[in-house]
């Protein structure tokens, strides 16, 4: 059973990260992507970058993890919501764009390379990708979790010939630097 799979690991991380949301890395993605376009938003948590991006697009919410989509559903119950798996993401419908915020990183690099390939698959043409993650050099493993760190030019290989690159920053979430997001284009 996964971290995100128990009550108290959902709670854990509710409030660890009561204090942030995607509200600046959403108003870049709003740049490249055109209103009211279909979004897909992966590991969507308690759904706050949800919430934020159901302003401006028509949006679709997807975790691996029942519990975070109840919780959700209970509180919005006309949210369209699927039970996703980031790295097979087993559905038949497509998007305009695919965003997640602090998801990826819980993944193995093998995998979000095989996310990537299925990003690009389910994406409409000249989709986008909005994606963040940690930024540093050592991996981590925190009760079960993984944490995978990246720096750019890990990344880029990663991202490899999947997607052309429009932007590529390092930015700051809790301590200077920590954070990278990329934009991509299908
Ligand atoms: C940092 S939270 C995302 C928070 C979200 N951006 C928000 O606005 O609250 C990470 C989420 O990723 C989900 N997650 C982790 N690995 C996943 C995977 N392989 N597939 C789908 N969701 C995953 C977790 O269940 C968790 O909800």
């Amino acid at each position: 059973m996964g971290f995100f799979d128990t009550e108290k690991g959902v709670d854990e991380y509710i409030k660890m990260a009561e204090s942030y949301d995607g509200a600046e890395l959403i108003k870049i993605l709003q740049e490249f992507v055109p209103e009211n376009s279909t979004v897909l938003e992966l590991g969507m948590g308690p759904g706050k970058d949800l919430d934020i991006l159901s302003e401006t697009f028509t949006l679709t919410g997807s975790d691996y993890s029942q519990i975070f989509l109840d919780r959700y559903k209970k509180q919005n119950p006309n949210a369209d919501l699927l039970k996703l798996d980031a790295v097979t993401i087993l559905t038949d419908r497509t998007f305009d764009c695919i965003y997640s915020n602090k998801v990826l990183h819980h993944i193995t690099r093998e995998d979000l390379n095989r996310s990537f390939q299925r990003q690009k698959e389910i994406l409409n043409s000249n989709g986008i990708a909005f994606h963040s993650f940690w930024r540093e050099d050592k991996d981590e493993n925190y009760d079960g979790l993984l944490f995978t760190k990246y720096q750019i030019d890990g990344l880029k290989k990663i991202i490899g010939d999947n997607f052309d690159i429009l932007s590529m920053s390092i930015y700051t979430e809790i301590e200077k630097d920590d954070s990278i997001y990329v934009v991509l284009r299908k």
